[in-house]
């Protein structure tokens, strides 16, 4: 299968033709061909968006979300279908990507809802027979850049509030999880978005994301992906006066307090640091364990470790997938040395799995490191992969000390039965998401998503907070009293 772009509602291949493959991480197979895109091909896709956008922001508001309505629905008739090709495409169980459809399914129907709100103020004037009031405008053309490990998620966070709000798209997908958006672009045409509201070009970040960055006509860019990228996302965007939205790295942490119920803590920790095979921007990656159950803690961390089942993740028993590609398998092994040299001990895994029916796939071994000191590397880098650090704190004070200290700040969790620990802590925890007994992970749409420091620079995806990204603020006076009035001025 030959993927092709996707713009002006119709499936595009012209010019220059250059592809590459999409393997299945799980073995190695190749699923398909994408199309490695150009600027003259960008440049096409956002003609096209740009002369859309000016019929789009005048389709009244609820009608924009009907087209949402039908998308939602779309996805919940193929949710199966989607998530298999996700897993198949990315890596993650099958359970986590039918999770992850339904992420961008709620995320559809959420934003729909936001048809008949997108809600502004309204306030009374200083002066007498004056109205004022304050509406969500449009922006205009948005150039949207997505990961590959959360390929539909994360793109619904960003592209359903877009179009809701009146503007229109143009999306690059990360080439390693070109499916996604072609399944997508189906859906988009299937559901009747008009053409050119929705706008996919194939490629990479160096061709295709500069291109989207630097054109006049795209005002604009949301990132999700690395820090170091999204730097450069940022410097360049800021060149050309752009809105830039970032969403990158992060190294979270679980804090488990010597009154946390151990067990649960335990599973929190399993779920969050090796689901989606520790590639979330929100995966846990160090545990911040006191003193006192320190040793109880490494024993049933241990013990749990055991049972996880490693394989392809279309099979229901798994528990653990490949990582994305053998770039991703070197980095993450490299950080093995890297721990070991600092002086880290490493308890468990550490190597990467060949045997047997893992031979041709991306498998990692879950890892663990204990006696870890929180400016250790591999305590303040981010891994991304089945990597965690165990991390031995004296009190809540310390432990909260330790997690805010990395140049990141997305998520993080405190493990206490101490309802003021558990107060304290969420103040002082310095991440834009803080989750009390549960993991790192577990985002829900309806609230912003995003991080401080490192993590962020100020915006946020999903929640009614993606809005900002996507509108302009217009504040309008009405003047009803038939003369001139000055503000400040003839207030009296
Ligand atoms: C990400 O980590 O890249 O937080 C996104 C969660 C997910 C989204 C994570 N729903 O649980």
């Amino acid at each position: 299968m030959k993927l092709t772009n996707f713009f002006d509602g119709k499936w595009q291949d012209i010019g220059e033709e250059k592809y590459t493959a999409v393997l299945n991480p799980a073995s190695g197979e190749q699923l398909a061909e994408v199309r490695m895109s150009t600027k003259e091909d960008v440049d096409l896709a956002i003609a096209a968006a740009t002369k859309a956008q000016k019929k789009w922001a005048l389709v009244p508001a609820p009608k924009r979300a009907d087209y949402l309505y039908e998308i939602g629905r779309l996805m919940k008739e193929k949710k199966e279908h989607l998530a298999q090709v996700l897993t198949k495409e990315m890596g993650k169980v099958i359970e986590e990507g039918r999770g992850e459809v339904q992420e961008g399914i709620d995320m559809a129907f959420y934003m729909a809802g936001e048809g008949r709100r997108l809600f502004g103020e309204t306030t009374p004037s200083e002066l007498a027979d004056k109205f004022a009031m304050s509406v969500r405008a449009p922006i205009g053309v948005v150039g949207l850049i997505t990961p590959w490990n959360f390929p539909v998620a994360i793109a619904t966070w960003k592209s359903f509030p877009a179009i809701v709000a009146g503007n229109t798209f143009i999306w690059k997908p990360a080439t390693e999880t070109p499916m996604m958006a072609y399944e997508m672009a189906k859906i988009f045409e299937e559901a009747g978005l008009p053409d050119g509201v929705a706008n996919i070009v194939f490629g990479s970040g160096s061709e295709v994301g500069t291109a989207m960055i630097e054109h006049p006509d795209v005002k604009v860019i949301s990132f999700t992906g690395s820090t170091e990228t999204g730097s450069k996302v940022a410097e360049l965007g800021g060149r050309h006066l752009k809105k830039v939205s970032l969403e990158m790295g992060g190294k979270n942490a679980v804090i488990v307090m010597e009154d946390a119920d151990l067990s649960l803590a335990v599973e929190g920790i399993l779920w969050s640091a090796f689901g989606t095979a520790g590639q979330r921007c929100t995966a846990c990656s160090r545990v911040i364990v006191h003193k006192d159950v320190k040793k109880e803690l490494e024993v049933k961390l241990l013990e749990q470790m055991e049972k996880l089942t490693i394989g392809d993740g279309l099979d229901e028993s798994v528990k653990i997938g490949p990582v994305i590609n053998k770039k991703a398998l070197d980095k993450i092994h490299s950080y093995i040395k890297i721990g070991q040299e600092e002086g880290a001990n490493l308890l468990v895994g550490g190597n990467v799995l060949e045997e047997g029916d893992l031979a041709n796939g991306n498998y990692y071994a879950p890892t663990l490191f204990t006696d870890v000191k929180p400016n250790m590397r591999i305590a303040q880098e981010e891994i991304f992969g089945p990597v965690v650090s165990l991390i031995e704190v004296g009190s809540l004070e310390e432990a909260i000390e330790v997690n805010n200290g990395v140049k990141f700040g997305l998520s993080s969790s405190i493990f206490s039965r101490d309802v003021n620990k558990v107060f304290r802590a969420q103040r002082d925890l310095d991440t834009g998401i803080v989750y009390v007994n549960a993991g790192t992970t577990g985002a829900e749409i309806h609230l912003p998503f995003g991080g401080t420091k490192g993590t962020g620079n100020g915006h946020r995806d999903s929640g009614v907070a993606a809005l900002d990204v996507y509108t302009e603020w217009k504040s309008i006076y009405v003047d009803f009293s038939g003369k001139l009035q000055r503000a400040q001025i003839d207030t009296e």
